[in-house]
This record gives C-alpha cells, sequence and structure tokens, in this order.
C-alpha cells in the first residue's frame, strides 16, 4: 500500500502522453503507468485525442506544459517532424516519429517502431543475419520495419506490395543496407528458402479476420511468419503458421518493445518487459 501510495500524482510528478485520433483504444497509457509503477518513477502517462489541425497547439502545449515525453502515433507520425528541433537520423531516414523526447525545452524526435519490432523479433527467434527475409506491404510500418531489418545483415529481403511501385521505392531505400527487391504478390510464389516472412499490412486485422496477405500454402515448417497485427493476437495467417509447424511470431512484441525503448529514452533505466506485457495483456481481455 505505502509504494502505490508514493506513486500518486504530486507536484514533482514527470509528464507524459500519447497524441493519436482515434487513441481511446491504445493500451499505451495501461502498459506505460504500468512500467512507471514497476520502477518506482513518479510520472503519468495520458491519451490525447489530437485533431489533425490541432497538432501544432499540442506540440506547443507539450513546450509549455513541460511534458518530458510523448509518443505520436497515427495520423501524426509523419506531420509532427517538421514541429520538432531536432529529428534523429533512423527516424529522418524512415521518414516518421513515433517518440519525442523533451530535453530542456528542445524536443527531440525517433522511431522505435522498426527497431523494437526487431528486438522483439530476435528475443523470441533468434539472431537475423544472414536470414532470407519476404516482407508483405510497402506502407509506413513497412518502411520502420524495413529499414531495422536491413541493419541486421540478413543475406536478402523482398518486399511485396499490392502497389508494386511502392514495393520498388522502398526497396530503392533500403538496398545501401542491404540487397533488396520491391516486387508484387504474382512473384511471391517464385522465391525460395524464404527464412522469414513479416506481415505489415493491415489485412487480417479486426473484424476482417479471415483474410490472409498472401497464400498460405506458400509457409514451410522451417519458416518464421511474423504479423504486426495485434488484434486479434493469432491472426489467420499466424493461426495458418502454427497448423504447419512453423514459428509464429505476433505483433504484441513490437508495441511492447516500441514502448519499452520510448521509456528508456525518457528515464535513462531499463524497461521492465516483463511489467509491461502483463499489462497489455490483461487490457487486451477486458
Ligand atoms: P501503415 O502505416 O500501417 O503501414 P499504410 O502506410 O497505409 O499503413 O500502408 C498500408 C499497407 O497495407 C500498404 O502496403 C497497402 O498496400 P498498397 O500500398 O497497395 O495500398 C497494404 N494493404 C492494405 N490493405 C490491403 C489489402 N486489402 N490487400 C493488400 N494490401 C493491403
Amino acid at each position: 500500500m505505502d509504494s502505490l501510495f508514493s506513486q500518486l500524482p504530486d507536484s514533482h510528478t514527470v509528464l507524459y502522453g500519447v497524441f493519436g485520433n482515434p487513441i481511446k483504444h491504445s493500451k499505451s497509457p495501461v502498459m506505460m503507468n504500468r512500467a512507471f509503477r514497476e520502477t518506482g518513477t513518479n510520472a503519468v502517462y495520458a491519451a490525447f485525442e489530437v485533431k489533425q489541425d490541432q497538432l501544432r497547439e499540442a506540440i506547443q502545449g507539450v513546450r509549455a506544459l513541460n511534458y518530458r515525453g510523448i509518443n505520436v502515433t497515427i495520423p501524426h507520425k509523419v506531420e509532427v517532424m517538421r514541429l520538432l528541433d531536432h529529428v534523429d537520423e533512423d527516424a529522418r531516414r524512415i521518414g516518421a516519429v513515433n517518440t519525442i523526447v523533451n530535453e530542456d525545452g528542445r524536443l527531440i524526435g525517433y522511431n522505435t517502431d522498426g527497431l523494437g519490432y526487431v528486438r522483439s523479433l530476435k528475443e523470441e527467434t533468434g539472431s537475423l543475419q544472414g536470414k532470407r527475409i519476404l516482407v508483405l506491404g510497402a506502407g509506413g510500418a513497412a518502411r520502420g520495419v524495413g529499414f531495422a531489418l536491413a541493419k541486421e545483415q540478413p543475406a536478402a529481403l523482398w518486399i511485396a506490395n499490392r502497389t508494386v511501385e511502392k514495393a520498388v521505392s522502398l526497396a530503392k531505400d533500403i538496398s545501401p543496407y542491404c540487397e533488396t527487391t520491391g516486387i508484387g504478390y504474382d512473384r511471391v510464389a517464385d522465391l525460395h528458402s524464404v527464412d522469414l516472412i513479416v506481415n505489415t499490412t493491415s489485412v487480417g486485422m479486426h473484424p476482417h479476420v479471415d483474410a490472409t496477405p498472401l497464400d498460405t500454402t506458400f509457409i514451410t515448417p522451417n519458416m518464421i511468419v511474423s504479423d504486426l497485427v495485434y488484434n486479434p493476437l493469432t491472426t489467420k495467417l499466424l493461426a495458418a503458421a502454427k497448423s504447419i509447424g512453423a514459428t509464429a511470431h505476433s505483433g504484441l512484441g513490437m508495441f511492447i518493445y516500441q514502448g519499452a525503448i520510448a521509456f528508456e529514452h525518457w528515464t535513462g533505466k531499463p524497461a521492465p518487459i516483463a511489467a509491461m506485457r502483463e499489462a497489455v495483456e490483461q487490457a487486451l481481455k477486458e
């Protein structure tokens, strides 16, 4: 009781939050407040529904009220970059910011999505070095994840997308870091020895839970199949992978680790991963 009591906000409480729209579904407050409590950090984290035309004012608010850290989610991840004092090189390359650190009034933007994804994937499935990777989708999520995967020294990376030009364009951007090719879905069947499939599209997400982003007959037992979608936790793609005997990796890990890396930027403390995961899993059940 004592330790809980000492966590109640007072005049020293450090402020954090997430800006997005919609935001009511967000599990970030539950996860981050649990992380603060677990580490005895006097801080609170709230969710703010920020309309697209009010992002500038919201960022001014961060400065005026001296918020220490903000997460930024859909639809503000690209637009927010213009409003900051500095954007980290990786975030600039990805073209999106999801974490802001307020360093004595200087707002610095980072992107922890791709790094969070790779940290979670490696934690659950091992090294990516020498792997042959197929990424499905070429949107914002694919960009963050694609650059982070490319830095892990895979043997080859393919990006398949419904709109082929977007796959080709993203592959071109990533190719200085790793041999990368953009293709249409019609060419996926020709690929051989793929070790890892990563779905970055929203296909299979609630309520369209019966859809899969690719023909699941492509999956073989030696593959790792990873889905960024975590609502439902086991997508149809992951269920198919499991039934074939392949290794399934859920998108929940990416969500937890992107938050963990943000927490580390803000507090300088190691993130309490297990407690954060427990808080999110509990919230998803409710
Ligand atoms: P995010 O930031 O979540 O990646 P996005 O930038 O809008 O969102 O990208 C969505 C991705 O999902 C794209 O690769 C999109 O394919 P297109 O570029 O062809 O639009 C893909 N996607 C969405 N719905 C899809 C569907 N029904 N079938 C195949 N791909 C789909």
